[in-house]
């Protein structure tokens, strides 16, 4: 039984057909592929997937996914849940190999070692018992996007540490305010409750030597004095130098608010660069971007490691072709016109030598080892309970950004939580 076949079907938007003649085979495969809604994931999904149909006489067929990545997880074993013939190639967050693995295809067979070209670090994380689950596609690290021109303008420098960073978004916002611009917002971000607090909260935690939620020793070590800082830190932030309503914001809603020119400084991925400096903007050309502040002097540059792979179902009723599609789309050429029109981070340590692709984007240059030094979230020590531990961590961090929990009291009650998670082991 599939409960879920009609509203499945009605998600799959669009569909390209191959001239028939192209496909010489009576055999062509129909591939329902899903890749994104975030920015221009969408866009780039149509146009790459329509050059393999055209190129391999197959026939691709859109599937429509939530924004969050945590709605998608959820969408997703649902379906496996169904063993759905619904989808062949399915986008896997940098987090989930070890939570959705036995629904994933090995690609072994079908990569030809191709993924030696791509960074060991993300293939291993893809490689579970010794398949490779998925192929890297494109990789994520959070960034501090700034208004180059504003930061100028009140004789202010880009800053270092968070505390720099309160105080340049105050003078700025102060005097964007007064100069009549009442909706102007110092700093934005991702504070909802879902998967992108986890990482926003990493970072600050992190950058301020609080460790990584529970350490590569399967270690809950969430609950320490340098995390309580960090916490209260991003608390203090809100309703002084960021609206209210960013509990509520997702990484669309911050860049919404930055490129429409109401905010200084913006927490978010590399996909902005691409679409704050493109023709709909209104702060093209004027964006800085730096790696993300430290805490405080004796704190550190932390960046969470996020990215986004392509696998195959097990439940594919055309295994070859939807892996020959995920080979194609994780290809050098696809990655660097994704690179270029879209700054979607390569997975392909060559691909940041390419001229075109540094032109573009001259951050993926100078803050690369931004990108080859981010933090991973604790998804292989907690193996199929990470999104168990992180719905827990997300939570507790939100509450002490909403007043609800002093920083003190919710690492504590998170720590004891997690260890009901933990139950003994991972
Ligand atoms: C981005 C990252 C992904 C992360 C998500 C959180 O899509 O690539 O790894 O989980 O943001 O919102």
């Amino acid at each position: 039984m599939k409960p879920n076949s009609r509203s499945l079907a009605a998600r799959t938007a669009l569909a390209f057909t191959a001239p028939l003649w192209l496909a010489g085979a009576a055999q062509a495969a129909t591939i329902t592929i899903s890749c994104g809604s975030v920015g221009q994931d969408f866009e780039f999904c149509k146009q790459t997937t329509a050059e393999w149909a055209k190129k391999t006489g197959n026939e691709v067929k859109l599937f429509t996914i939530p924004n969050s990545t945590t709605d998608i997880l959820a969408l997703f074993r649902q379906m496996f849940a169904a063993k759905s013939t619904d989808l062949d190639v399915i986008n896997v967050d940098v987090v989930w190999p070890g939570v959705i693995k036995d629904h994933l295809l090995d690609l072994k067979p079908y990569s030809k070692g191709v993924e030696k070209d791509h960074f060991p670090a993300i293939v291993a994380n893809n490689t579970v018992d010794g398949k490779l689950l998925a192929m890297p596609w494109f990789t994520d690290a959070g960034l501090l996007f700034y208004r180059k021109d504003l930061v100028e303008k009140y004789k202010q420098k880009p800053p270092t540490t968070w505390e720099e960073m309160a105080a340049t978004a105050k003078v700025i916002q102060d005097g964007e305010r007064a100069a009549g611009n009442k909706d102007f917002q110092g700093f934005v971000f991702q504070a909802k409750a879902y998967e992108g607090l986890t990482c926003d909260a990493v970072e600050w935690i992190h950058s301020y030597k609080g460790g990584n939620i529970v350490n590569d020793k399967g270690e809950i070590t969430v609950n320490n004095p340098n995390a309580v800082k960090a916490l209260k830190t991003a608390a203090s932030w809100i309703g002084t130098i960021a609206p209210q309503g960013v509990l509520n914001y997702a990484e669309e809603e911050a860049r919404g608010v930055f490129q429409n020119g109401n905010a200084a400084f913006m927490r978010n991925w590399p996909y902005a660069w691409s679409l704050g400096n493109g023709k709909d903007s209104k702060i093209a050309g004027k964006i800085g971007v730096s790696a993300l502040p430290k805490g405080g002097a004796d704190g550190q540059n932390a960046a969470t490691l996020g990215g986004w792979q392509l696998a195959v179902s097990k439940y594919s009723k055309n295994p070859a072709a939807a892996a020959d599609l995920v080979m194609y789309m994780t290809s050098a050429e696809v990655q660097k016109m994704r690179a270029i029109k879209g700054s979607y981070n390569p997975t392909i340590a060559a691909l940041y030598k390419d001229k075109e692709v540094l032109d573009a984007n001259p951050f993926f240059g100078s803050l690369y080892s931004v990108f080859t030094s981010a933090v991973p979230r604790p998804a292989t020590a907690t193996g199929a309970k990470y999104p168990e531990v992180s719905a827990a961590f997300w939570n507790a961090t939100h509450d002490v950004l909403s007043g609800q929990a002093t920083a003190e009291d919710s690492l504590k009650k998170l720590e004891g939580k997690l260890k009901q998670v933990q139950r003994g082991k991972w």
